[in-house]
């Protein structure tokens, strides 16, 4: 192995390097190898993995533990509602008996903070399984798929039409380390990125050369992308459903918008949307599509993860 991250957290992409980050992708992309060769690989036996979902889940929860299994290791799912944190016991007392029991934690919540301070009180990696401010295991399978169907990232541009939220940040932070220019759609200034997530993408951008922009000119965002990056317009945990279906209306990903982008565009999502806001048919279905082969990344990437910080 090149890079060794042992007991390393996996809370954010900007807490590696884009050289670490690439790394974790190409070891996915061996992994993927690997298990469509029908290789048996599993340097994880006799491991097991906590895993608390404060949020709904599907493809993060299934795909965590289908390739935990897979690489030999046993999951743990514990219901919130059923741990005494729930009557109050504190993350530092829970952090650090799970750490006695579990080689890592897999984690989706709130805040940021949360993830951050189980992963102070934990020796072994925690991983960040969605917050509100990140969704890094999102992010690292968005670059896999994109070097996948692009061959590189350098000069990409990204298109993307959504909730400025969590997927949005991940994103973000991943094209402007490897070199892609990301360009997302802002229906008003009441929409607004992290300030942190974003100076911090702005710095590496400006090493890396990538444009960042929010605006509301539709056609600056889809017009000669390559990937065209649609999402929900109510995340888990934002506010105004019904403000935002008006607010959001006019950046749906149809073939209107998908006309804008290159004629090769790439029509990425992490799931779930919502046809008739978000998504319609008519582009899930076209050649654009790609998010079952992205999907299907969610769990070779998590596997990276799994292998690269346990190891
Ligand atoms: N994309 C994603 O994280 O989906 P789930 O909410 O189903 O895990
Ligand atoms: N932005 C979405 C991502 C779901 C995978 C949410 O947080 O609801």
């Amino acid at each position: 192995m090149l890079h060794h991250f042992k007991g390393k957290d996996f809370l954010k992409l900007a807490d590696f390097t884009p050289e670490e980050v690439a790394y974790f992708v190409d070891t996915a992309i061996e992994l993927k190898r690997k298990r469509a060769s029908g290789e048996l690989f599993e340097p994880l036996r006799g491991k097991s993995f906590a895993m608390i979902f404060e949020k709904l889940s599907t493809r993060t929860r299934v795909s965590f533990q289908a390739g935990a299994a897979q690489l030999g290791a046993q999951t743990f799912y514990m219901s919130p509602d059923q741990m005494q944190t729930s009557r109050g016991e504190p993350i530092r007392d829970t952090a650090r008996v799970i750490d006695r029991y579990c080689d890592g934690l897999f984690i989706r919540t709130f805040g940021q903070e949360v993830v951050e301070e189980f992963a102070q009180y934990m020796r072994n990696p925690v991983i960040n399984a969605l917050t509100n401010e990140t969704h890094p295991c999102q992010g690292l399978c968005d670059l896999m798929t994109i070097k996948e169907k692009k061959g590189a990232y350098k000069g990409l541009k990204i298109g993307y039409l959504g909730d400025i939220w969590n997927v949005c940040h991940s994103l973000m932070m991943g094209a402007a380390m490897m070199g892609m220019d990301f360009y997302a759609a802002q229906p008003n200034d009441t929409y607004q990125p992290n300030a942190d997530q974003l100076a911090t993408a702005q710095q590496w951008a400006e090493l890396s050369g990538a444009k960042i922009v929010f605006t509301k000119d539709l056609e600056e965002v889809a017009g000669g992308a390559d990937v065209i990056y649609g999402n929900t317009w109510h995340s888990m945990a934002t506010t105004n459903p019904e403000q935002r279906v008006v607010d959001f209306a006019p950046y749906q990903v149809n073939m209107r918008v998908i006309e804008m982008a290159k004629p090769d565009v790439i029509y990425m999502h992490c799931l779930p949307g919502t046809r008739g806001e978000d998504m319609v048919d008519e582009v899930i279905e076209s050649k654009h599509c790609v998010f079952w082969d992205q999907g299907e990344n969610r769990m070779h990437t998590e596997k990276a993860v799994l292998v690269l910080t346990t190891l």
